[in-house]
């Protein structure tokens, strides 16, 4: 192949990439958007639609240059002529999906980090999904609901809980999507920058009624959304809660039991302090009464170190080191220590 053929194709290469590129990025794939998130994630695709616009070109011109140049001719019936090894393709067929693989991993970690950014005054939401419906409290300000309302250009964090299979938790015009999984607390954000009507979907296939497990979704002013807060029985204003570090002894036990429900704690073990009967895993009252905060903390963030009798490797979830914070994992541990050993009058109670 001479340079004269080689950047000839090389030209073909980029026309077709542009062109593709103008054609697929015209069509709106995601639909309106109606969060700050979607802008990220409508570029982001926008990039990916343009790197495999390059890489399917270079497929497509190489395909059509090889049936053209290498066409056998009118009665030619011999065999090819055997061809082994080309170390100069092969490098760049190695190294250009190589560069363009991690550039699209770069950026998708880039643009998740953003999105995924903690605001300190954000909202919190506490979704709880089950066969075949969605439920949302508000811890700070006391409302439970079936309807999601939200205030419009505030971020809200949605802490999801499955109770029975895999759900999972989306609203299309806000892009972010993420599953609610039975047993393993899970969160994402979003900051809807569009007031209106929307619609939860869960989009795990579920169950029978999979299809039907939808709940309206109401983006509203501030006003508006302590106006729903008020109407309904609750206290409108409230921001996210501040990390327990200096909380007061005397909501502990309030916080403590806030997070053993939160991290679903309750939905595996028995503790009468918090109202829980569940046999899944060990009953705390019992296993925890005679121990020191250092034990319950390490039973937490590494379950398998040292197993409660009668209970198997792996069942408790092993990620509570990740999704409770240094604060709450303090809280949590103070509360069980507190609670389990509030009746025992054995040495170490406090
Ligand atoms: Cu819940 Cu599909």
């Amino acid at each position: 192949m001479t340079r004269t053929t080689l950047m000839r194709l090389i030209a073909a290469v980029l026309v077709l990439t542009a062109v593709i590129s103008v054609v697929m990025v015209q069509i709106d794939w995601n639909g309106p958007a109606g969060a700050t998130e979607a802008n990220d994630v409508d570029t982001l695709l926008d990039v990916m639609i343009i790197l495999s616009a390059f890489v399917y070109s270079i497929v497509l011109v190489m395909l059509g240059y090889s049936i053209w140049r290498y066409r056998a001719k009118p009665g030619d019936e011999s065999d090819g002529e055997p061809i082994h090894g080309n170390t100069k393709i092969e490098i760049a067929w190695t190294l250009i999906p190589t560069v363009i693989v991690l550039f699209g991993a770069a950026y998708s970690w880039v643009i998740l980090d953003k999105i995924e950014a903690r605001e300190s005054d954000r909202l919190e939401v506490n979704v709880t999904a089950q066969q075949f419906a969605w439920h949302f409290e508000y811890p700070d300000q006391g409302v439970t609901s079936t309807e999601l309302h939200v205030p419009v250009d505030r971020q809200t964090e949605f802490n999801l809980k499955a109770l029975d299979v895999i759900h999972s938790f989306w609203v299309p015009e806000w892009r972010v999507k993420k599953d609610a999984v039975p047993g393993q607390p899970t969160s994402l954000v979003a900051t809807p920058d569009t007031d209106g009507n929307y619609e939860l979907i869960c989009t795990e296939l579920c169950g029978i009624g999979h299809s039907t497990m939808r709940a309206p979704v109401i983006v509203e002013s501030q006003e508006d959304f302590d106006k729903w807060i008020e109407d309904q029985g609750g206290k409108p204003g409230g921001q996210a809660a501040a990390p327990p570090g200096g909380a007061a002894e005397g909501s502990l036990a309030a916080e403590g039991k806030q997070i053993f429900d939160d991290q679903g704690c309750s939905g595996c073990h028995t503790l009468k302090a918090a109202g829980a009967t569940e046999t899944v895993g060990p009953d705390l009252d019992e296993v925890l009464a005679d121990k020191d905060p250092q034990f319950i903390e390490e039973s937490i963030v590494d379950p398998d170190a040292e197993l409660a009798p009668g209970f198997a490797q792996g069942i408790m979830p092993d990620n509570f080191a990740d999704s409770l914070s240094p604060e709450q994992l303090d809280t949590l541990v103070k509360y069980l220590s507190q609670s389990t050993q509030g009746g025992k009058s054995g040495a170490g109670a406090q």
